[in-house]
């Protein structure tokens, strides 16, 4: 698959301390990745990190002399912001935050307004939390396009959706996403939902590419499946010497996603983008690795359920059909 944002670096780093490293590690990490060669990070407002960020963008990108358009900045607005006028002050937040004039990609992080707070565990629930509300979404999307037409966003991404939600946001929207972040690994490969992007011109960003080995307990159950330590991987990988992980990132990077691994190890994050050297996948290795699929969603979002949501799943419309909401929409 081709990548679609040709404008864009085929890695970049993440910034989800995952409640295990702290701001100024975070901080630490990206000029760190600045140093190494990355030229796209990816942060969010409710990381609680981007004025941490911000000012390691701002000393690194001055110690390497890069010019704005050499590098690439996205954020996210978090679920407690959706009203339209708190969209708005969270996008200028995060600019002030990250000391941005400008940011390359602005996400919405959920498509629902349901949160949590920082730490909780698996069971915790938002009395509050609600199911999809198209209408509610599409005013939120417009305070967004706003700050597209002002010029403080370059383009818009959607996080977290299925293909029906993505149908009805194609549908309505004036600005229509250019940018889609989704959980994609080897053993979660989402065929169906990347192809359909790619169809509309939207480019795919995998997050957790790694599997999310340290991801908060709250994302961990019992039957997660390790991605590094799949046999598939750890042979392909055994036979290039290489690390599973650099696997995983040749993989995605091939199949035309844009992979955002984190890490505050410089030998690590020197790894990843060292995965991109080197001989491509050979058709049996990719064809080994697409045999990896196991449908393993990691983060799957119980803390954003709704009272009368009957699990998980209800939050990823696998049937087709957008749940609490009733709406199928057909092209
Ligand atoms: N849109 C969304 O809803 C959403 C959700 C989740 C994540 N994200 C974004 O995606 C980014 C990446 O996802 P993630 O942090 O969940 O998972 P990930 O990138 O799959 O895994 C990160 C972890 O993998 C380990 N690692 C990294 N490089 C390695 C290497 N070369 N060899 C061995 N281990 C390595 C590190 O573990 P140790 O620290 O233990 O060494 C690191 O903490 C996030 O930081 C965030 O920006 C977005």
């Amino acid at each position: 698959m081709p990548i679609v944002a040709r404008d864009f670096p085929p890695i970049g780093v993440g910034t989800f301390g995952s409640d295990r490293y702290t701001p100024a590690e975070v901080g630490a990490a990206v000029a760190s990745a600045l140093r190494l060669g990355y030229r796209l990070v990816d942060c969010a407002a409710v990381y609680g990190n981007e004025a941490e960020v911000g000012a390691a963008l701002e000393a690194t990108v001055a110690e390497l002399g890069l010019a704005r358009d050499e590098y690439r900045v996205m954020t996210k607005v978090w679920n407690d912001a959706h009203a339209p006028a708190d969209a708005v002050a969270s996008v200028h937040r995060s600019l002030r935050d990250l000391r941005l004039d400008s940011l390359d990609v602005v996400f919405v992080h959920w498509p629902f307004p349901n949160h949590h707070a920082a730490g909780v565990t698996v069971h915790s629930r938002d009395p509050h939390a609600k199911p999809y509300d198209h209408a509610a979404f599409m005013a939120l999307w417009a305070a967004l396009e706003g700050m597209v037409d002002e010029g403080r966003v370059a383009a818009l991404g959607v996080s977290n959706v299925s293909i029906a939600k993505l149908r009805l946001i194609l549908r309505d929207a004036r600005v229509a996403p250019r940018f889609l972040e989704l959980e994609l690994h080897p053993t979660l490969q989402q065929g169906e939902l990347v192809q359909f992007a790619v169809d509309h011109d939207i480019q795919p960003v995998g997050y957790s590419p790694l599997g999310s080995p340290s991801r908060p307990e709250r994302d961990r159950t019992p039957d997660d499946l390790v991605d590094l330590e799949a046999p598939e991987i750890v042979a392909i990988a055994e036979a290039r010497g290489l690390h599973p992980a650099q696997v995983c990132l040749k993989w995605a990077v091939e199949r035309g996603q844009i992979p955002i691994p984190f890490s505050v190890k410089p030998g690590q994050q020197a790894a990843n983008l060292e995965a991109l050297e080197g001989p491509p996948l050979t058709p049996r290795e990719r064809d080994a690795l697409a045999a990896v699929e196991r449908n393993n969603r990691l983060i799957k979002g119980q803390v954003f359920l709704w009272p009368s949501a009957e699990s998980w799943v209800d939050l990823w419309d696998v049937d087709g059909v957008i749940a609490g909401q009733g709406e199928a929409v057909v092209e």
